[in-house]
């Protein structure tokens, strides 16, 4: 019996979903995609290689496996061609066998980038026509690929073959009894029904959205898995309540520079910014998609509670744990106060939430570089014991904890959640 899969981010998105999809690939049959578009971007490495990916799901460096983008998602008809370009030049094979393009997603038009780089400033998007395009989805009045595909184009010439009623092809996959990896993009803090509205994206990337986003039934979804970062970054505006550092101290970084002796002791004095700053860094949080430097914070077990009750989570992956180290202290965000109240779950009006300052816990952190670990045994013992606080705070289990970009830099702490 084969089972179906979905990760989901549970932060503002970046949380590391495409390296654990590609890990969790291995042993899937099918890996679709149910939402967002090319705002979203993630990186896997593979050995030396480094391969960068908008749309297309990473399955297809894999052999044998069906990748299906599915009617949730949003094309723009030039990034997909050009991503398929580039894989088939790096010698990957991308062909009808194993890329489906659902009949009915929607299709992004030069008139929506035109918008989004118009409207977008105020909430930051990433200016790829993303939320004009579901505008128009929504308003019914967008142009669904197979309708674009009739039309005569470059483009439409080239993505005709892939584009099949995927619905079918997915739900005939899962009764047969195939290990279907269910792949979404952003993040639970970025849905647009849930997040943090306005300062969301215009889809719904929590664990429901891949239902409506492929076609099947919430009945047929075995195991839900929330990826989340060791700490927390957002991109674009809107609150966060453990933001260390301001965008303005941030805007004077410069983004090729390294991490000093004086950035370390500055942090470990307890200036945000510089705590920030050592996220940044080591974290590489710079933006796939627009390279545009991510605001970094302290863990938030508010958030991830919420995320929990919203997709239904069975089991966390926490990833990056790595960039943690080196901070002699680190705090872990387990309430917020709200004027003189006391809140441990999610506050829905933004108004409130805005004005939320974190209640920590602190933790002493680990100086030692994780880079050579081979086994979760020989982690740092500060290093579990934080994980252990989150998932007491979180109160569910971490099935996988990840320490760097690599396949190999992958612990398995729970096999029950995984194929
Ligand atoms: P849009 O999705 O381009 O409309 O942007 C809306 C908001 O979502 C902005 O704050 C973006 O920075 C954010 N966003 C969109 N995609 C991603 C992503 O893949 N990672 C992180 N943030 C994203």
């Amino acid at each position: 019996m084969g089972k179906t899969i979905a990760v989901v981010g549970t932060q503002w998105g970046d949380e590391g979903k495409g390296k654990i999809v590609d890990f969790l690939t291995e042993k899937a049959d099918v890996i679709a995609r149910y939402q967002g578009g090319n705002n979203a971007g993630h990186t896997v490495v593979i050995g030396k290689e480094k391969f960068k990916f908008h749309l297309i799901p990473s399955g297809v460096l894999h052999k044998g496996k069906l990748n299906i983008i599915g009617n949730g998602v949003v094309i723009d008809p030039k990034v997909l061609v050009s991503e398929i370009d580039s894989l088939v030049n790096r010698g990957y094979k991308v062909d009808e066998n194993n890329l489906v393009i659902s009949s009915s997603a929607h299709v992004i038009l030069p008139k929506h980038i035109e918008e989004d780089k118009k409207t977008g400033k105020k909430i930051g998007t990433t200016a790829r026509g993303i939320g004009p395009c579901y505008k128009d989805k929504i308003a019914r009045c967008g142009l669904r690929i197979s309708e674009f595909i009739k039309n005569y184009s470059y483009e439409s010439t080239r993505l005709k073959k892939f584009v099949r009623d995927s619905y079918l092809i997915i739900n005939k996959a899962i009764d047969e009894g195939k290990n279907i990896l269910l792949e979404g993009a952003q993040g639970t803090m970025l849905d647009i029904d849930h997040g943090t509205y306005p300062y969301v994206t215009s889809s719904n990337p929590i664990a429901g959205g891949a239902c409506t986003g492929l076609g099947i039934s919430p009945k047929k979804i075995n195991v839900i898995l929330g990826v989340a970062k060791a700490y927390i970054t957002r991109v674009g505006a809107g609150p966060f309540p453990t933001e260390l550092g301001t965008e303005e101290e941030m805007k004077n970084e410069n983004k090729e520079s390294g991490l000093t002796e004086e950035d370390f002791y500055r942090a470990n004095k307890g200036e945000e910014y510089y705590i920030g700053k050592i996220l940044r860094k080591q974290g590489q949080e710079y933006g796939t998609t627009t390279g545009r430097p991510r605001r970094c914070g302290f863990f938030d077990t508010v958030i991830a509670r919420y995320a929990k009750i919203i997709n239904g989570l069975d089991a966390l992956v926490i990833t990056k744990l790595d960039v943690l180290s080196g901070l002699n202290q680190i705090k872990i965000c387990v309430a917020y106060k709200y004027k003189n109240k006391i809140l441990k779950e999610f506050p829905v009006d933004q108004e409130i939430f805005r004005e939320c300052k974190p209640v920590y816990e602190e933790l002493n952190g680990w100086d030692v570089n994780l880079s050579e670990i081979k086994s979760f045994d020989e982690l740092p013992i500060n290093a579990k014991r934080y994980l252990k606080r989150i998932e007491k705070y979180v109160k569910i289990p971490i099935a996988i904890v990840s320490i760097g970009p690599e396949r190999e830099k992958t612990f398995i702490l729970n096999e029950e959640y995984l194929f």
